[in-house]
């Protein structure tokens, strides 16, 4: 059975890394700010039935502008963040009433998703996956630092990935996934994932992401994203 597909957009952060006079979500790339060019890719495919948008307090206005100005149709609600990544992703999640739905969570920061991602996540849960993430086989080693810049542990690069965003799952796995993590008082894990995966709710499958979806952090992302 297919479910309705909600895509949550996390655009609820301050940017801190980032620095700057506004949120890096509300930076203009190529004349739009980061987070339109993520909420326009969903509004365009179309699978995706409808988006939730959480933003930053105070700036609910102003989404609800953007709405207007760029003529989303499918933003069926804007909600206000939380002091975490964690809780603003449970907010946003939240705020769908449906009793099952399939929903993608998407970093507003990351402004080159692709519908080409976005489907595969979609047919990944069409097929019966229940938590999907995407990501890329790391090309750089990575290793592990104990205390005092010691490596512990060179890991297999072959097995190691990269994890992006959308990460797609059934709203009933995700949503236990973050009631349990709240009881057990883990407060700020940054990834929807990890939160299924130490949940032991589900099992977690990756599907191919794509190099260019990359996670604007700092300001030397968007200098290799232009
Ligand atoms: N996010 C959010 N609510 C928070 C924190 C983060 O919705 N309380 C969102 C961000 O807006 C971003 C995504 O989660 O789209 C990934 O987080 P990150 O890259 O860490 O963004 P910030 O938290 O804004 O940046 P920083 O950690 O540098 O302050
Ligand atoms: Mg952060």
């Amino acid at each position: 059975m297919n479910f309705k597909a909600v895509a949550v957009i996390l655009a609820g952060g301050r940017g801190e890394r980032f620095g700057g006079g506004v949120p890096k979500q509300f930076v203009d790339v190529q004349g739009k700010m980061i987070v339109e060019m993520a909420v326009d890719t969903f509004e365009r495919c179309e699978r995706i039935d409808e988006i939730v948008l959480v933003f930053p307090a105070g700036w609910i206005e102003f989404a609800d502008n953007l709405r207007v100005r760029n003529g989303w149709k499918k933003v069926i609600k804007v909600i206000e963040g939380g002091k975490t990544r964690q809780e603003s992703s449970f907010k946003g999640i939240s705020a769908i009433d449906d009793e099952e739905a399939y929903v993608l969570i998407h970093d507003g920061a990351r402004p080159f998703v692709s519908e080409e991602v976005i489907n595969r996540v979609i047919d990944k849960l069409e097929s019966g996956a229940s938590a999907v993430i995407t990501g890329v086989p790391s090309t750089d080693t990575v290793v592990r630092i104990e205390d005092g810049g010691i490596v512990g542990e060179v890991l297999d690069r072959n097995k190691i990935w990269l994890v992006q965003t959308p990460q797609g799952f059934l709203l009933s796995v995700i949503r236990k996934a973050h009631k349990l993590a709240v009881q057990e008082g883990v407060e700020d894990v940054s990834d929807d994932g990890g939160l299924v995966l130490r949940s032991g709710v589900a099992e977690v499958v990756v599907v191919e992401g794509d190099r260019k979806n990359v996670k604007i952090t700092f300001r030397e992302d968007l200098g290799m994203s232009l």
